[in-house]
């Protein structure tokens, strides 16, 4: 698919957490061929300096890397501040970075499960308190700041094997919902974006890693394919766009009717 190249970003910087993951750098890569200033980061610098050259060869626009764990607080001030000094403010943050595997609850022992908490929740808070008087700043000069979370639809029924992650992403619903709330008078708009199984990724490698559970998930989505990478891209780029204006508080489903018709992301069942 090709990239479609205009200015509707333009002026606006973004910073994006596990922005050089198989989502998150497809991400960077449509906001920046939109005219945003990108910073990306995660924990492995080599990672994110190769996807920020690969961007820029792609887009010619502004791509900056700067690693950090999303559970070191000093580490996330430290991203933060680094990326208004480069680019002179943040206007948008996207809180992608996550951690998953599956294990069922009697196997998860208590740090897999604080682990999970610890990079998707606490990492999401972290990022979003570090960025706050950027984002603050930005929603008094432009009244469109924003807080995107990359969020999941398996909590809604508590997908086995994924009760870390269950009560990680239904932590992160209730903090979007909260920050919409607290930030909505400051012009800072906050939403999630809920992906259900999304082809070419680590996450559904992780959940399906054979052709016999990819095609039995598949098989279980209304759509009948698995999402695609572009398609999680172009709904946040229309959630931090003036296209939606008057939207807060809200998590938008990008899952091809998978969790209305079968448990959790493509109907896997317990044995
Ligand atoms: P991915 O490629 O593994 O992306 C996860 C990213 O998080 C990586 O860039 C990783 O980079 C970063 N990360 C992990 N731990 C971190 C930490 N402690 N600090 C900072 N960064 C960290 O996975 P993905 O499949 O694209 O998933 C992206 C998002 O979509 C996640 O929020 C996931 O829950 C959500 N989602 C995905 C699917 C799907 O079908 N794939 C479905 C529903 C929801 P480093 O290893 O360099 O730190
Ligand atoms: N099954 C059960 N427990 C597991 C596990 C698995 N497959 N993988 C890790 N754990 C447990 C570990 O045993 C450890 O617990 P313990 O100390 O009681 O033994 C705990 O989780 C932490 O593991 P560790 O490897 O030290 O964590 P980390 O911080 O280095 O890495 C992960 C975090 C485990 C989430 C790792 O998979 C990761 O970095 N993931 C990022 C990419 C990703 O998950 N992408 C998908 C996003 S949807």
């Amino acid at each position: 698919m090709s990239i479609f190249k205009d200015d509707i970003l333009k002026g606006r910087t973004v910073l994006i957490t596990g922005g050089a993951g198989d989502i998150g750098s497809e991400i960077s890569t449509i906001f920046s061929a939109h005219g945003a200033n990108v910073a990306i980061t995660s924990r492995k610098e080599e990672r994110i300096n190769a996807a920020a050259e690969d961007i820029r060869g792609k887009t010619g626009g502004k791509v900056f890397a700067v690693a950090c764990d999303v559970r070191d607080y000093d580490a996330v001030e430290n991203a933060v501040a680094k990326t208004a000094d480069e680019f002179g403010g943040i206007d948008i943050l996207i809180n992608g970075a996550a951690g998953n595997f599956p294990s069922p609850i009697a196997a998860l022992s208590p740090n897999g499960f604080r682990t999970v908490i610890d990079i998707d929740l606490q990492g999401t808070f972290n990022m979003t308190k570090a960025c706050f008087p950027h984002l603050s700043a930005a929603g008094e000069k432009h009244g469109n700041a924003n807080v995107l979370n990359i969020t999941a639809t398996l909590h809604y029924t508590g997908m086995p094997f994924q009760a870390h992650v269950n009560a990680a992403k239904a932590g992160i619903d209730a903090f979007t919902r909260t920050c919409a709330n607290e930030w909505g008078p400051l012009g800072i708009r906050s939403n999630g974006v809920a992906p259900g199984p999304i082809g070419d990724t680590e996450g559904m490698r992780r959940l399906a890693p054979n052709e016999e559970m990819a095609e039995q998930s598949q098989k279980a989505v209304p759509l009948r394919r698995w999402g695609t990478k572009r398609e999680i891209a172009d709904t946040c780029l229309f959630l931090v766009s003036d296209a939606s204006q008057y939207t807060t508080g809200a998590i938008l489903v990008v899952d091809g009717g998978s969790w209305l018709y079968s448990p959790g992301i493509g109907g896997f069942t317990v044995e």
